[in-house]
């Protein structure tokens, strides 16, 4: 098995000083549940020094009070070679974070294209640089016109798999993009049509299990070599480590009230 020499990556994160969970718009979530910030921001902290550790950039939006979920970065946008495709939340809660996103971007001189359609950034959008595919999750958040909108912003092909299981809601708690060419996914959170699309287009992807996608271990993110990952999640871990990558464990158990963790907190940022 050879795995690929890690590549720099610039990442955007966002402080969970205003987290808390005061709805509840995933099955993870509680609306009862006390959250700690404090214990919050402090792993978050842990997760940037790992990301930094590992030579990356990390770039922050500044967080804002009322919007308890901002420290979920990845859903703010989707970016490929310098061009952005705006988000547009699904739930009223978060709609108000799209703007903020669209403001970090356009002060970076980024090209920003602003969406017409229902959509939740890289929470459904993966990329796999080699083939230069585009996979995006409907279902739960991201309307599937979406997809067809993402394809003509990007110029990418999209390909689209449907999220069936409601604890998987989003792409990134089932599937994760490991190197240039290979991704990890859980089969049984996708329809059977889904299944087979995976398995043809990804004939050796590293296939997690119910266990691993609850332990959030595909909510993961990998510079080709190294993948920060959530700590509980040591079969995932494991199942890494087998295949060559250096698996980086990092407790946001924290976040998780507010059902994310490693992946749903940072948007990369692909400037080309
Ligand atoms: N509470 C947030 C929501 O339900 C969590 C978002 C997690 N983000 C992600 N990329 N999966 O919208």
């Amino acid at each position: 098995m050879t795995v690929m020499t890690a590549r720099v990556r610039n990442y955007l994160l966002c402080r969970p000083r205003h987290f808390a969970v005061e709805y509840a718009i995933n099955p993870w979530m509680d609306a009862t549940t006390e959250v700690d910030v404090d214990r919050a921001i402090a792993q978050w902290e842990t997760l940037v020094t790992a990301l930094e550790r590992l030579g990356h950039t990390v770039h922050t939006l500044e967080p804002e009070p009322g919007l308890p979920d901002m420290v979920f970065a990845a859903n703010g946008a989707f970016s490929v070679d310098g061009v952005v495709y705006g988000a547009r939340f699904r739930y009223p809660q978060r709609q108000a974070e799209a703007a903020a996103h669209e403001k970090w971007y356009r002060a970076g001189g980024w090209e920003f294209i602003t969406p017409g359609e229902i959509n939740e950034g890289e929470g459904d959008f993966a990329y796999v640089t080699g083939p230069g595919l585009v996979l995006a999750g409907y279902g739960f958040r991201t309307d599937p016109r979406g997809h067809a909108e993402a394809a003509e912003a990007l110029g990418r092909p999209v390909v689209s798999l449907k999220l069936t299981d409601p604890r998987f809601y989003h792409l990134d708690t089932a599937l994760t993009v490991l190197d240039d060419e290979t991704i990890a996914y859980y089969p049984d959170a996708f329809s059977a049509g889904s299944q087979t699309i995976l398995r043809r287009l990804f004939p050796t992807a590293l296939l997690a299990d119910e266990a691993d996608a609850l332990a959030f271990g595909l909510n993961s993110v990998s510079d080709n070599r190294n993948v920060v990952l959530n700590a509980e999640a040591t079969g995932m871990a494991e199942k890494l480590l087998a295949r060559g990558y250096t698996p980086v464990p990092v407790d946001l158990s924290e976040l998780k009230l507010g059902g994310g963790s490693v992946k749903c907190c940072i948007a990369e940022l692909r400037k080309g």
